[in-house]
């Protein structure tokens, strides 16, 4: 059964709380990044959870093996579920990262891996020196070598969630964003999907920000999107 995550991008503690009252028990699963994280810390993690929730940190870690094991760690004790990590980070990283999340046990922090951000295109990829690869094929090559080295799942896009699940492990998890319910606002995301296409294409998570934080009902807008994910 795929699961709704809510995307809490607000800009400080109080907006986050509220937000979360406000949504209630239609959704126990939020994601906190970068922006939210920056401002607030640790403390707006212990603030979700004081409220029940479960949460996604989502800070996309990027550095040598013990730093990355160590902030991991850190999440663990923080009690969040989910943890982002980039896999070209290399092996060493992401074994690293998977390590220390296995050391909380089954209910610890599970580790997903960035593949190529969606946000690159050919041009940039060759700027940093990735050649004679698509990104789809640099997606692909990332998700498999992510996996193979202990990440639990995979950020992808809607797009990319079909083919990803037919050819790696049963058991991986697939987080995906630009999900956005048929005749949603599209905002700034340039590859939609509904969130039943999403699901159908093997999507575990869907990660929704705006059509549930921006509308005049937000319980309503998870509601539906739960409808749509038949969940
Ligand atoms: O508001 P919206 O539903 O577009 O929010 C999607 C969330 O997923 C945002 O927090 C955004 O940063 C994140 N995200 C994304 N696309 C990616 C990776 C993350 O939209 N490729």
């Amino acid at each position: 059964m795929a699961e709704l995550i809510v995307a809490l991008d607000v800009n400080n503690r109080e907006e986050a709380v509220q937000k979360v009252k406000a949504i209630g028990e239609t959704v126990d699963f939020y994601k906190i990044g970068l922006e939210l994280f920056t401002a607030e810390g640790p403390d707006v993690v212990k603030a979700v959870k004081d409220l029940g929730k479960r949460v996604f940190l989502d800070l996309k870690f990027h550095d040598i093996p013990r730093t990355v094991e160590r902030s991991v760690r850190s999440g663990g004790k923080l009690g969040v579920d989910l943890m982002t990590i980039h896999s070209v980070g290399g092996k060493a990283m992401i074994k690293a990262a998977a390590d220390a999340a296995a050391e909380f046990g089954p209910n610890g922090p599970k580790i997903l891996a960035v593949t190529v951000l969606t946000s690159l295109d050919q041009s940039d990829l060759e700027d940093v020196g990735i050649k004679g690869r698509t990104p789809a094929e640099q997606v692909e090559a990332m998700a498999r070598f992510a996996i193979e080295n202990g990440a639990n799942g995979l950020v992808c896009s809607p797009k990319e969630v079909g083919n990803l699940s037919k050819i790696l492990k049963p058991g991986t998890l697939f987080i995906t964003p630009g999900v956005r319910p048929a005749g949603a606002a599209v905002g700034d995301q340039k590859r939609v999907a509904t969130p039943a296409d999403a699901v159908r294409d093997g999507s575990t998570h869907l990660v929704v920000g705006r059509p549930i934080l921006a509308a005049e009902d937000p319980v309503a807008a998870a509601k539906a999107i739960r409808a749509e994910m038949n969940v």
